[in-house]
């Protein structure tokens, strides 16, 4: 593998070029805002410093990851034998940057959506080499948490399936195969952790910090408010509305208006400093 390229350098793309690095890949991590680029750059070396503090990373090894990483806002630069797609979730805009993305890049690369919820099938129309197209959905933080779900579309050809899970395994992580339906499997079954906690804040049962805790009571990690502000709540959002338009507005799918009137706001989670808590 001569080169990854990670495009979308947010709350995913930073985590997935950070293990690439990590891996030994030269990584080319893409935005289109130099902002997003700037502030990727330094939560790469934070969470580096971060491993080596806890004694899980030596320094050479650090070092040794950050120059394999370049960081790039120019898309005529992206060409490589892997792309990892983490923009936002969005089927058209997806689409739209795979169609550039074929332009530039030979039969042979191989392009992965890290997408959470959106039928990879459905990205893959109108793509030249849909049997080179595949899922790779990372979790939250991506350089931590182990699991890939490698999701084969309608025209995935065996050999760009076991590249993706030979890939997986190169970055320390363990892939399960699932299939092509909205939300896979996490993310289906996670899915009413949040609509129905926002469903209890929306009918006043009770507060976001009591829903939190005692949620944390029973043995998750996070409550539901401080997960949404860690995966940030506008992502979290157009997760839940491509699954409840998927499943052809299916109740139990529907997105809260609180949780919209938060995304107009601007109030996106840590990411942006403020979200169902102020982090400010
Ligand atoms: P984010 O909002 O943190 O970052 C998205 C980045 O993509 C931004 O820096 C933005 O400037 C950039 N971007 C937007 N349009 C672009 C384009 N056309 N070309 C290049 N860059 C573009 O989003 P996040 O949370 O990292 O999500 C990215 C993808 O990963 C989504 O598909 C999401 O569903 C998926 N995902 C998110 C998880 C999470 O916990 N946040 C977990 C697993 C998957």
């Amino acid at each position: 593998m001569n080169r990854i390229a990670v495009i979308g350098a947010g709350t995913m793309g930073l985590g997935i070029a950070q293990i690439c690095g990590l891996a030994g890949f030269p990584t080319l991590l893409f935005d289109i805002a130099d902002d997003a680029l700037k502030s990727a750059a330094d939560q790469i070396e934070k969470n580096l410093a971060k491993g080596i503090e806890k004694g899980k990373l030596r320094e050479e090894e650090k070092s040794a990851a950050l120059e394999k990483i370049e960081f790039t806002s120019d898309l005529n630069a992206v060409k490589a034998d892997f792309i990892i797609e983490a923009i936002v979730e969005n089927l058209e805009v997806k689409q739209k940057l795979f169609h550039q993305l074929e332009r530039q890049n030979g039969a042979e690369t191989i392009m992965a959506s890290n997408t959470s919820s959106i039928p990879l099938t459905q990205i893959a129309r109108g793509m030249k080499f849909p049997n080179r197209f595949i899922g790779m959905h990372f979790f939250n933080p991506a350089h931590i948490m182990k699991l890939v779900e490698v999701i084969r579309g309608a025209s995935t050809d065996q050999e760009t399936v076991n590249k993706t899970v030979s890939l997986s395994k190169g970055l320390g992580k363990t892939p399960v195969m699932a299939k092509d339906s909205p939300g896979f499997i996490v993310n289906r079954v996670a899915r009413h952790f949040y609509v129905e906690s926002l469903k209890i804040l929306e009918e006043g049962v009770a507060p976001v910090e009591d829903i939190d805790a005692l949620i944390r009571s029973t043995g998750f990690k996070m409550g539901p408010f401080e997960l949404m502000d860690l995966i940030g709540v506008d992502t979290n959002f157009s997760v839940t509305e491509s699954m409840f338009n998927s499943f052809y507005q299916d109740g139990k799918f529907r997105p809260s208006r609180i949780q919209k009137q938060k995304v107009d706001a601007g109030h996106h989670g840590r990411k942006s400093g403020k979200g169902f808590y102020d982090y400010s």
